[in-house]
């Protein structure tokens, strides 16, 4: 799992004046907005006995743990201890990592990491967002699978036509023609040809006046950490797909999807195509669930490629650059299972590196220091 960039954590919608916990990288944080409206995302772990402050409520902007009461600020910093006489003061240690966080394209992005502000990577793109002839839908699915796995799925075009037979796939056209990747440090993507099955449904009922093509051009990409865009262009319309794959711990992703599309733009076609986007995804699982080994290798050579999967090699390849970097978080420094634990340890925010004085102010500790983990040097 990669820290320092910006992850998509939620639904704009669903991030309100109660606050709520969202898993990451196998660390909790609780979301809210302040009285402004700006979203806030802070460590969830109470640094007084690990309440979680997704529990408590709001005081103005700042968050009052469930357990005996303390508030923090959006900075992080704990203002008020109710248990203590007003001139005892509050001690340096009381506070928790606060993660930068923005809403854009209806979903709340943190920066989960420690990077200064012109250093970060930056959020993808999404132009369909804005744009007044698209119409949106939003749909969500958890699965027991990596979240790289699942990611490589979304990005590899010669699946389709054997785990999508039925839905957008031609299972007996199934050769994926040469196509040029398009990279940048942050992303890369591909127009593909692929052969499309006759439409079916609500949609092929708008299709029938049309000519059925032999090819269709799917736009397909990546976007780092963890966003896959699926751009089909169908015979009545153009259709989005924007993936994030967020990983829950190494093991569990949450899926949420973004679909765009710029036909039956009222809001009566949205149900149906939410079923299309869950149809899709409920084809895909069973098969990403029981890929071995569960994590994606991280050597080259641990699995076959061949020039169909160019894309997904695209991603290994600048992932191996980016664990030499130190930005891996990975299996030994963190506990993947659900079980018990003694320590908790959260990723590093911001503030750690902006005021080194208050290096000894952190009273959990910042897992991985930066350092790749040893599975992960071996790889390089
Ligand atoms: S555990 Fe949060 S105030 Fe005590
Ligand atoms: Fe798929």
């Amino acid at each position: 799992m990669l820290k320092n960039f910006w992850y998509a954590l939620e639904f704009a919608e669903k991030v309100t004046r109660k606050p709520i916990r969202v898993t990451c990288l196998g660390q909790d944080f609780v979301l809210y907005r302040g009285e402004s409206g700006a979203p806030v995302c802070l460590s969830d772990l109470c640094v007084h006995r690990g309440g979680s402050l997704a529990m408590g409520s709001l005081v103005g902007d700042r968050i009052a743990c469930p357990y005996h009461g303390w508030q923090y600020n959006p900075d992080g910093a704990c203002v008020k201890i109710p248990a203590n006489a007003e001139e005892r003061g509050i001690p340096r240690k009381a506070r928790v990592d606060s993660y930068p966080a923005v809403e854009r394209y209806g979903m709340v992005w943190a920066f989960l990491g420690d990077l200064p502000e012109d250093e970060r990577p930056p959020i993808p793109v999404i132009p369909e967002h804005d744009d007044p002839t698209f119409r949106a839908v939003h749909f969500e699915m958890e699965l027991n699978a990596n979240y790289e796995r699942t990611f490589e799925n979304v990005v590899d075009a010669s699946h389709t036509p054997f785990v999508h037979g039925t839905s957008f796939g031609n299972p007996d056209k199934p050769e994926i023609p040469p196509f040029e990747i398009r990279s940048d440090d942050w992303s890369a993507e591909a127009d593909i040809f692929l052969s499309p099955p006759p439409p079916k449904g609500l949609w092929g009922l708008l299709a029938k006046r049309k000519p059925r093509p032999e090819y269709v051009t799917v736009t397909n990409g990546w976007y780092l950490p963890n966003v896959v865009k699926l751009h089909v262009r169908l015979p009545i319309g153009d259709m989005l797909l924007y993936d994030f794959n967020i990983p829950i711990t190494q093991d569990r992703t949450m899926v949420k999807i973004i679909g765009y599309r710029n036909f039956f733009t009222g809001g009566w076609a949205d149900e149906n195509a939410r079923k299309r986007i869950e149809k899709i995804l409920v084809q895909d699982r069973p098969v990403v669930e029981a890929q071995r080994p569960e994590l994606l290798p991280f050597d080259l050579a641990d699995e076959l490629h061949v020039r169909s999967d160019a894309l997904q090699v695209a991603y290994r390849r600048r992932r191996a650059q980016l664990i030499a970097q130190g930005w891996w978080v990975g299996g030994d420094d963190i506990i993947t299972t659900e079980g018990p634990r003694r320590n908790a340890t959260v990723i590093a925010s911001p503030t750690r590196r902006d005021h080194p004085e208050l290096a000894s102010a952190w009273v959990h500790k910042a897992r991985n220091g930066g350092k790749p983990d040893e599975s992960a040097r071996r790889a390089q």
